[in-house]
């Protein structure tokens, strides 16, 4: 794993989308796994500065996105269909039929998440996926408890979750009470991770991700099993951490 601490949130953004921009000036079919939340938004503006500025390429890139609300049509403000459409897709040139999103309507999930496995083996897998990380420790929506060997599926989302992400809606009732995933399983065949945390908020997950032992309890603690992790925070939520890290992810010193 390799963990890379920034000063700020801007800057932690920026060393992130150079690591994506990277990526796909090397390989401009990649296959790009995405994620929603606060996070990874200063991600998302600066490939969108890339793209406009620098001619940064997505024509050809296909993306999966980690989840998605079951109950939320695409149009629903909440929903990431719309989250990824209005911080993200809109603003660079991915083709639409490239774009997959976990369906939070489809009448069948599991028959939808057995399809969504599929289609992205189809694709030669994961090239990289982009994860944030819960104050409880989740990624995606794999909760604390979560099989460490998991693939995607419906899920409970816990009450610390939707009490977190009730910010979002106008009453803690509208919060869905679940979501369909990728697993962990899923997330770990990508082949390299990037995860982002920003806020003191963070310190302790990230401190029990990357210094903790690997336990479902902590299901972000899994990384440390992965050959291609790359961790990037900002000040604020390594402020726990006690190893000596990184400036960038170009020092290529993998822990
Ligand atoms: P956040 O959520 O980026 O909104 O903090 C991250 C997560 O819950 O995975």
């Amino acid at each position: 794993m390799l963990v890379i601490v920034k000063e700020t949130y801007d800057a932690m953004s920026k060393e992130a989308a150079r690591l994506v921009a990277d990526r796909l000036r090397k390989k401009p079919n990649m296959v790009l796994g995405l994620a929603t939340g606060s996070t990874p938004l200063g991600l998302y503006k600066e490939l969108i500065r890339m793209h406009r500025d620098e001619g940064l390429d997505f024509s050809k890139v296909s993306t999966f996105n980690l989840d998605e609300y079951v109950g939320l049509p695409p149009t629903h403000d909440q929903s990431y269909h719309y989250f990824m459409r209005e911080n993200f897709f809109k603003d660079i040139n991915l083709d639409v039929r490239h774009i997959h999103v976990p369906q939070g309507m489809a009448k069948d999930i599991d028959a939808f998440c057995a399809w969504y496995e599929k289609r992205i083996a189809e694709h030669g897998g994961l090239d990289l996926q982009v994860l944030g990380i819960g104050g409880n420790g989740h990624i995606a929506f794999n909760e604390p408890g979560s099989s460490l060997g998991s693939r995607t599926r419906i899920k409970t989302l816990t009450g610390t979750t939707r009490m977190d992400n009730a910010r979002f809606f106008k009453t803690k009732e509208e919060v869905p009470r679940y979501a369909i995933t990728m697993g962990v399983g899923t997330i770990m065949d990508a082949k390299e991770l990037l995860l982002l945390a920003n806020k003191t908020g963070k310190a302790d997950a990230v401190k029990a991700a990357v210094e903790g032992p690997i336990t479902a309890m902590c299901p972000a603690s899994i990384i440390q099993m992965h050959a291609k992790a790359f961790v990037f925070v900002d000040r604020d939520a390594a402020t726990k951490l006690t190893g000596n890290y990184n400036d960038s992810w170009e020092s290529k010193i993998f822990q």
